[in-house]
């Protein structure tokens, strides 16, 4: 499948299920069950493998949502401004609430969700994001639950996409450098 175009596998597809394990169980450690559910927040579209895997790990019960963002300006690079494509189908007032990300990257997307989510007056609101490049260090966003650190390379698969493809991939691979410059 996608033939040639990965370069490497950064991370595979038993690494992803260990990982998913590990944070689950952190997440469920601090969220005991209390009688309301825990609310997941996943963020279309790269973010659908990490979060059905992710919810299914987890010994808690939780309702799923979702959003949908795109930022304005340049397609390459996010410029901080967001639009919502689709947004909650709840109010989450008094929730404990959960963003679900599947990469962390400038760190932009995050900042505005976290703000626009806080608004909404949750009984609390953290992060959990299957990988973090290094830029987002640079945006101050409170993340709890950090998968992997990796590198500033082009990633792909596990819901990671290249102009709509790989995302179907099992594992995270970085893309060729030929597919983006031919
Ligand atoms: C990607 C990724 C994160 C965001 C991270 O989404 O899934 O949501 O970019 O980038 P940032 O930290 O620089 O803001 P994208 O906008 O490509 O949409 P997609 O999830 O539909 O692929
Ligand atoms: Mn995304
Ligand atoms: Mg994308």
């Amino acid at each position: 499948m996608y033939d040639g175009d990965i370069a490497s596998v950064l991370i595979t597809e038993q690494q992803i299920g260990e990982k998913v394990a590990e944070l689950a169980k952190q997440v469920a450690d601090d969220y005991p069950e209390n009688g309301t559910d825990l609310v997941l927040v996943g963020v279309l579209k790269g973010a659908v493998m990490f979060m059905t895997d992710f919810a299914r790990a987890l010994p808690v019960p939780v309702q799923l949502e979702f959003m949908a963002v795109s930022s304005y300006g340049s397609a390459t690079s996010s410029s901080g401004v967001v639009r919502i494509l689709k947004d909650l189908d709840r109010d989450i007032a008094g929730r404990d609430v959960v963003i679900v990300e599947d990469i962390i990257d400038s760190g932009l997307t995050l900042s505005w969700l976290l703000k626009n989510l806080a608004s909404r007056n949750p009984k609390s609101l953290e992060v959990v994001t299957l990988l973090r490049k290094p830029d987002a260090v640079t945006v101050d966003v409170p993340v709890k639950y950090v998968g992997f650190e990796i590198p500033n390379e082009f990633v792909v698969g596990y819901g990671l996409d290249f102009a709509e493809r790989y995302r179907d991939l099992p594992y995270i691979g970085t893309l060729d450098p030929k597919v983006y410059t031919s």
